[in-house]
């Protein structure tokens, strides 16, 4: 009875296993282990950084104004996806593009550099290696034009 049983959820098992090798494969197969995001150690660590910075974001009265009517577990949530795939992840961004996300809130070059400070002390304190804060540091830069709307280069 005993070896019955196990002989008809064997197949089931076997199944279930190779799914699941297939599907963790899959996930896996996408992220480019040379990426930032594989570099800082993944999902896991972009969360935690991005908490972080909204702690430091929303205690800075410089600019935690223009969060007042934001929802702010939906933002976070936000950040985390349009910071994981900046940074080569499995998942592509699918929200607004940076300058129709900032563009009715008149941002100045000073917002800007508060919100950069922000991140690269977040990433500093969580012992980010220095190389990659800066190859960090330098993406974030670039979507400063958009984020400012300002012509983006090539088009001034
Ligand atoms: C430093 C580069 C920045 C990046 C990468 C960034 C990224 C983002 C992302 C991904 C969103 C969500 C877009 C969506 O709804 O689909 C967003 C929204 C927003 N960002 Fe930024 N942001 C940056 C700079 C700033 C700065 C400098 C400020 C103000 C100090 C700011 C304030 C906001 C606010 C208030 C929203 C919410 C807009 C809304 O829900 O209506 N961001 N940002």
């Amino acid at each position: 009875m005993k070896n019955k049983l196990l002989f008809c959820l064997l197949p089931f098992a076997l199944t279930i296993s190779l799914l699941s090798v297939a599907v963790g494969d899959d996930v896996r197969n996408k992220v480019d282990p040379k990426s930032l995001y594989a570099r800082v150690g993944g999902q896991e660590a972009i969360n935690a950084a991005v908490d972080l910075f909204y702690e430091k974001l929303l205690a800075d009265e410089r600019v935690n104004f223009f969060f007042d009517d934001v929802n702010m577990k939906v933002q976070i949530r936000k950040q985390k996806e349009f910071l994981s795939a900046a940074l080569g992840g499995p998942e592509p961004w699918t929200g607004k593009d940076m300058r129709k996300a900032h563009e009715n809130l008149d941002l100045r070059e000073e917002d800007f550099s508060v919100v950069a400070e922000h991140l690269q002390n977040t990433l500093v304190e969580l012992k980010l290696d220095h190389k990659l804060v800066e190859e960090i540091m330098t993406l974030v830069a670039s979507t400063k034009d958009d984020v400012l709307n300002k012509p983006s280069e090539g088009k001034k």
